[in-house]
């Protein structure tokens, strides 16, 4: 959808700046701005400056600014359009959704009501654990545990009291209905009669929230006796496990500039990493690894620690979820603690040292599977291969490094691990977003980078920070005519290291292009490179307006002809919009408005 240029300024201007990065930054005043540690590169001394009667923000450090949208943008990891969106929901301002059906309109509209559904009772949870006598309870739980209270309330922890329906009845006073508390699966059916339970009972609360920091569920742990010890939210409509990371909205920011993530198991075992200064870590929610999980990780490091319990359960999970991690051309490493404890333990008991020295002893997992099937199969030659043969599946499309590495490890030669590789049929877990190199044929027709085209990777491979929403927005026949180097952009786009590509890649020429792109230097300013990126898309999709614009007029002199006025209406509207959108285009190049250009793109699907 396209937001109007007025409504976008509108927001901006109602919207307090320093309020929303004040949500991810703590930030100090300062004169007449406000100061604090920069999100977007590590630094001990603040140069991060927002200015709020400019609505605007920018770090001396590390040349990063601009407005609140591109702040979300970053930082939320959410599109123009759904920035935009989103503060204006706060500022109150009515965005004219012109291309939603009605339905979709009041899907749009329940969908947020449950999450401010979700924001009350996380509300009335965390004032039972602080203030209210029943939550005494829970505080003693905690403090037994030796749960810090900054801890608590950064991870906005609550207690579900005893009682019939203690939630219920609050939040009816605040207009909740049952409907909705069983919508976000906060009451559930029973399955005698048509009564409803409250899901959450005596229970120390954990609020699951996205990544934009809205509550979308909960995990709860039992004091003691009887039970389950977790029970987390059913699957609803805002919540689905195999999709949600514990406390990433929490850890997003190491994990970028630490440039990798520690998964663990359970709740405490986040809130206790993050204690004791690993705030890279996420959990899962009581399931396993999932592609849905990585796909999320990987936009922010290709570095993934797998810290799961030390028994035979743990490591037969560990040794699951491998292919699925190389599929994702993840670096997936596993991590065993001493004394098979989980990470609470480990740092409440030892220490942030044995924490880290633990870390340090992480090895690569597949380092790890290979050991343990040799262990069980045995030494000898023929395990050795049949060992390779399980294997070979999963190592497909993967850099010949490790291949290498893997003939090492199996005591085998080189070329008994490439041609095993070559015969086995790709892995059944590839997620879809690992794209596979396709083999150029000999006779592929000679095919060489346009200008267009260097500007474009280079933009990726050099600037990826300034113009990485602006890719994610290529439509993909933006490359007809240019299939060789398809498969390279494509993973340029979603982040993945040139160096990686340019190793797997087998097109000469596209080979030659990453290395030539990579040694070139300066060609866009960061300043000038997300209108850069605009100026390349546009001219890369020119060829395919002109044929459009060229089509339109064919039909509107053919309708003339058969005196079919209204199809001759129609084609001739739509080549007068074709017209005007693309001079809107050019205005907005020539300008140099990002923000005008993104909102003239054709509305995203998702
Ligand atoms: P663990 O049983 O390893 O517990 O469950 P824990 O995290 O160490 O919890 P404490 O320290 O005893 O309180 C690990 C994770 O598995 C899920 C939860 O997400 C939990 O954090 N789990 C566990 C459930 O979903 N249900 C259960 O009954 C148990
Ligand atoms: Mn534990």
């Amino acid at each position: 959808m396209r937001i109007p240029r007025e409504i976008v300024d509108r927001v901006r201007e109602r919207i307090d700046i320093s309020e929303v990065i004040g949500r991810h930054v703590r930030l100090e005043r300062r004169g007449n701005s406000l100061v604090g540690l920069c999100p977007f590169h590590q630094e001990r001394s603040p140069s991060f400056n927002v200015v709020p009667h400019k609505a605007m923000y920018h770090c001396f450090g590390c040349g990063n600014g601009g407005d609140v949208f591109k702040f979300l943008m970053l930082v939320e990891g959410l599109s123009f359009v759904e920035a935009v969106k989103e503060l204006a929901l706060a500022a109150n301002i009515e965005i004219p959704e012109r291309d939603l059906t009605p339905d979709e309109r009041r899907a749009l509209a329940q969908r947020a009501s449950l999450y401010d559904v979700l924001e009350a009772a996380a509300q009335f949870y965390e004032s039972t654990l602080w203030t209210r006598p029943e939550g005494q309870r829970g505080r003693e739980y905690l403090d037994k545990r030796a749960m810090p209270e900054g801890l608590r309330k950064k991870a906005r922890m609550g207690f579900a009291p005893a009682g019939r329906a203690p939630a219920t009845d609050a939040l009816r006073s605040k207009g909740i209905s049952e409907r909705q508390l069983l919508e976000v699966g906060l009451l559930r059916a029973s399955n005698s009669g048509g009564g409803t339970y409250e899901m959450f009972r005596e229970r120390v609360l954990f609020p699951i929230r996205d990544e934009r920091a809205r509550v979308i569920g909960f995990g709860g742990r039992l004091l003691e006796g009887d039970g389950p010890k977790y029970v987390n939210t059913p699957e609803t409509r805002l919540y689905e496990k195999s999709k949600v990371l514990y406390g990433l909205e929490m850890a997003r920011n190491a994990i970028q500039q630490r440039d990798r993530v520690i998964v663990v198991e359970g709740y405490f075992d986040v809130l206790a990493m993050h204690d004791a200064g690993f705030s890279e870590t996420v959990a899962t929610c009581g399931t396993a690894l999932t592609p849905d999980h990585l796909e999320k990780l990987r936009r922010l490091t290709t570095n993934v620690i797998v810290l799961l319990d030390a028994d035979e359960a743990g490591s037969r999970a560990a040794e699951k979820v491998l292919p699925m991690l190389l599929a994702a051309k993840i670096t997936p490493w596993r991590l065993q603690l001493p004394g098979a404890k989980d990470p609470d333990e480990l740092v409440r008991t030892e220490g942030v040292e044995a924490m880290k020295k633990a870390i340090e002893r992480k090895e690569p997992l597949l380092d790890w599977v290979i050991g343990r099937r040799i262990d069980r199969a045995g030494a000898h030659a023929m395990s050795r291969e049949r060992v390779l043969n399980e294997l070979a599946p999963m190592l497909k499309g993967l850099p010949q490094a490790l291949a290498s590495a893997v003939a090492a490890q199996l005591h085998l030669s080189e070329q008994q691990v490439f041609d095993a590789i070559k015969h086995a049929t790709a892995p059944p877990t590839s997620p879809g977003q690992a794209p596979e190199i396709e083999v150029v044929p000999m006779s592929a027709p000679a095919w060489r980078p346009t200008r267009d085209i260097t500007h474009l990777v280079w933009l990726l491979v050099h600037r990826y920070g300034a113009v990485a929403d602006l890719a994610t927005r290529i439509d993909p026949a933006l490359l007809d005519g240019h299939e060789p180097v398809r498969a390279a952009v494509a993973r340029l786009i979603v982040g993945e290291p040139v160096a990686s590509i340019a190793s797997e890649e087998r097109h000469p020429d596209v080979v030659r292009l990453l290395h030539a792109v990579v040694a070139k230097e300066g060609l866009y300013a960061e300043s000038d490179a997300a209108i850069a990126m605009c100026e390349v898309i546009e001219r890369l999709e020119a060829p395919a307006v002109e044929q459009r614009l060229q089509l339109l007029m064919r039909s509107q002199e053919e309708a003339l002809r058969a005196q079919n006025m209204e199809a001759q209406r129609q084609a001739g509207t739509e080549r007068m919009a074709l017209l005007a959108h693309r001079k809107a285009v050019t205005a907005a190049v020539r300008k140099g408005d990002v923000a005008a250009w993104i909102a003239l793109r054709p509305r995203e699907s998702g």
